[in-house]
């Protein structure tokens, strides 16, 4: 059996939890975990290159301020949970990896409320190469277009990365998946283009790249840096609302995330893009971004 397809409760190695390394398999948690029941539980998706995670303290900021967002306070620091992540990966011997740490409330209270409960702290990392299949991401992604839609700011915190806010993409996931495509797109609460379930969204038109501007979803880090790489090649880079039937008129689409690192697509539903020119120069102009700094001499 490939380790990818091993359950992730049933590897070896070591998970950082609550302040200590515990052996893989002994990380659990108990069933009436408050974060299980009500979704008080946040998260991040970071990856390391050549053993340096990405923007590991922007992610580990981005983790405490989504825990703030849903009312808790994770007990560590930046540099403490920076620390911790290291730590995990150096001990399982890996460089090159994907870095999941996550925050949830415990078992103290088993209601709404939840004042009291423990707040627990863990970081898992294993190898994850790429997040779509390899053939896939090179022909470009089919993209179906999801019946969900990102939520309006007002019913949900809308800027953590917050398990509950995962739901609707589990069901846009699968229903594109059944259907025979890699992902969907998700529009917002007022029709527009809004992202994909676990990515950002990008369309090229006249040599300008074009994004939605993230006011209900989430502006990703790679998002941002994808932004800054292309603005320092020259390309302009516009945000701003994107209305569905603007996607013919675009030749070229991609999708960034962590995970997804900058993927082309090659359709979403009827509307069809020939990724070519920016989007190659973007991914190779990512991959080379992401390889550790050589330190100064
Ligand atoms: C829903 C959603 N949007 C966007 C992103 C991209 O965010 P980032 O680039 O910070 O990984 C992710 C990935 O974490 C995501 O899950």
């Amino acid at each position: 059996m490939s380790v990818a397809s091993v359950p992730f409760d049933q590897r070896d190695g070591f998970i950082w939890y609550d302040g200590a390394l515990v052996p893989w398999r002994d990380a659990k948690l108990h069933v009436l975990s408050h974060g299980l029941h009500y979704a008080s539980c946040v998260f991040e998706g970071e990856r390391a290159y050549g053993g340096e995670i990405f923007k590991s303290s922007e992610h580990s900021e981005r983790l405490r301020l989504s825990a703030e967002m849903l009312d808790f306070t994770i007990p560590y620091t930046i540099s403490e949970i920076d620390a911790a992540k290291r730590l995990t990966l150096e001990k399982n011997n890996l460089t090159n990896a994907y870095v999941r740490p996550v925050a949830w409330r415990g078992s103290e209270m088993m209601g709404v409320s939840a004042q009291n409960n423990k707040i627990h702290l863990a970081v898992g990392v294993w190898e994850w190469p790429s997040y779509f299949d390899p053939e896939q991401r090179l022909k470009g992604l089919r993209l179906d277009l999801s019946e969900w839609r990102r939520p309006d700011p007002a019913t949900i915190p809308c800027r953590a990365k917050a398990a509950g806010l995962y739901m609707i993409c589990t069901i846009s996931k699968h229903r594109a998946e059944r259907r025979g495509y890699a992902d969907a797109m998700m529009l917002d609460y007022r029709g527009l283009v809004a992202e994909c379930t676990g990515a950002n969204l990008f369309f090229v038109k006249d040599g300008v790249i074009h994004t939605p501007t993230p006011d209900c979803f989430l502006d990703g880090i790679t998002r941002r840096t994808v932004i800054d790489l292309a603005r320092r090649h020259g390309i302009e880079v516009v945000e701003r609302h994107i209305k569905p039937e603007e996607l013919s008129d675009f030749s070229e689409c991609f999708i960034t995330g962590t995970a997804a690192e900058v993927t082309p697509v090659g359709s979403i539903a009827d509307w069809t893009f020939t990724p070519t020119g920016i989007t190659h120069q973007l991914m190779d102009a990512y991959s080379a971004e992401v390889q550790p700094k050589k330190q100064a001499a």
